[in-house]
């Protein structure tokens, strides 16, 4: 039996340096709670000469990853670089050395998370990737262990930090989307590209991953419906608060009742006396209901550098307990069913929906009845202002099926009166 674990760290950027801090400060502990010492033999960055967050000994650091990934006396790779192909590759050759891998690398998961996890089921080895849901929140051990006697019914919830604070910012302080955009960057909540974050690519990703482990079916991220908060305004927000609402991005995978499975990413309304409501800034809350479990909701930080440390080392005890007691790779593929994910336009939401039209007496009930003709019942209608040529409204509608929505606002745009559909946001009950 080796003296210690090796740990290979791909990156030393905002998580890496959360790992590195943590398993500085609480080495020893961890020693005792593994039955090893966890010493980090070498770190891969692109950069030998930058600043770093964490105080590291130059001769850890290299360029070259594949060196990492190829060093016989490493054990555990660690992966906090981010990338798709390139770390695919990396990573297959770490289990190809017989490593295992821990990573909170959720683009990689949600597009290869298959063929890493056969990967690392051939070669014996432990696939580890808690961090790349809800930061640092439990959820993925959960899904497949705590939880593991339920069947699941629905995961839904706020999984982006960095939008979430966006969206407080905005909210609370009447800040910028731009503003609150670089203050998040700036706290190491981003995204490299923060596009990701603010089209909900990011939390579509997650939401990819938490489906295939609910509902043991692979959801790839193409497969879920994406929608960000880049076109949301100040005015959203304003009328959303005045009628009792927050706004927040949702990411949601449900089970259908035809056996399908639904998965999607929006911002919505959410009633401020729901939960969700109150989860604030880089906070992230996740929803899980079972069939055995009720309902339990999963509550923490879900960007930043050592909330995902926490989540990343957590993993590495894993990986080192495993390591210590012989028992590595012994998990089972998860994804055993072959569920259809259903089109968005089959899941059935309420709407708001706010409009410009032509202020004149009879438009309201012109457009009442269009939407009306494809079964879209308004739940509340008002008038925010006009100004003798154009009034504001805002609608609110009963439950309705999405495709029916989309083909009753594409006559809508039609209609003569109607000037613009400025906002268009699902209601979450
Ligand atoms: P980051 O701050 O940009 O750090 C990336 C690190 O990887 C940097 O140290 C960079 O080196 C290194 N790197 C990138 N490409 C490399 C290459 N080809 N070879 C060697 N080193 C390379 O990113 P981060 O925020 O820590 O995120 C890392 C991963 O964790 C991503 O997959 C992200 O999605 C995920 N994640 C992040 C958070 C969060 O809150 N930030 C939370 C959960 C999951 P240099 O420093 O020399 O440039
Ligand atoms: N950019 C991500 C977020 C990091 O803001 O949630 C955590 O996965």
């Amino acid at each position: 039996m080796k003296p210690q674990v090796n740990i290979g760290l791909l990156g030393l950027g905002t998580v890496g340096s959360g790992v590195y801090q943590v398993l500085q400060e609480n080495g020893e502990e961890l020693a005792k709670r593994t039955g090893l010492p966890i010493r980090i033999k070498s770190i891969a960055v692109r950069d030998l000469d930058k600043e770093r967050l964490v105080e590291v000994p130059s001769d850890l650091l290299t360029t070259d990853a594949v060196k990492v990934v190829n060093d016989p006396d490493i054990d555990i790779v660690v992966e906090v670089m981010g990338g798709i192909e390139g770390t695919k590759d990396l990573l297959l050759t770490a289990f190809r050395n017989g490593k295992s891998v821990v990573t909170a690398n959720k683009d990689l998961i949600a597009e290869h998370g298959e063929e890493l996890t056969l990967a690392a089921v051939r070669s014996g080895c432990d696939f580890l990737y808690e961090a790349s849901v809800g930061g640092g929140i439990p959820i993925i051990r959960p899904l497949r262990k705590d939880l593991a006697g339920n069947r699941i019914h629905e995961v839904m919830g706020i999984v982006n930090g960095t939008t979430n604070f966006i969206l407080t910012r905005m909210s609370q302080s009447g800040m910028a989307f731009e503003d609150a955009l670089k203050e998040a960057q700036a706290l190491g909540y981003a995204e490299a590209n923060p596009a990701s974050d603010v089209e909900g690519w990011d939390a579509g990703r997650k939401i990819a991953i938490v489906a295939s482990l609910a509902f043991n079916s692979r959801v790839n991220f193409p497969d879920v419906d994406v929608e960000g908060i880049t076109a949301i305004t100040a005015r959203d927000i304003e009328y959303a608060k005045e009628m009792g609402y927050a706004i927040k991005l949702i990411g949601c995978a449900k089970e259908t009742e035809n056996g399908k499975i639904s998965a999607q990413v929006y911002p919505a309304l959410v009633p401020l006396e729901h939960p969700l409501a109150s989860v604030n800034g880089a906070y992230n809350a996740i929803f899980v209901r079972g069939n055995a479990i009720g309902e339990a909701m999963f509550l923490g930080l879900g960007a930043g550098q050592l909330p995902t440390a926490s989540a990343v080392v957590g993993d590495i005890v894993e990986a080192v307990r495993n390591f210590h007691a012989g028992t590595r790779g012994k998990f089972l593929v998860d994804c055993y069913h072959k569920k259809e994910v259903q089109s968005a336009l089959d899941n059935h939401h309420r709407f708001y929906l706010r409009l410009e039209v032509a202020d004149q007496a009879g438009v309201l009930g012109a457009i009442a009845g269009k939407i009306g003709q494809h079964g879209v019942s308004i739940q509340t209608m008002f008038q925010k202002w006009a100004d003798n040529k154009t009034a504001e409204i805002v609608v609110i509608t009963h439950q309705v099926r999405e495709g029916a929505l989309r083909n009753a606002l594409n006559e809508l745009g039609d209609m003569e009166h109607v000037r613009a559909i400025k906002q268009t946001l699902r209601v979450v009950d």
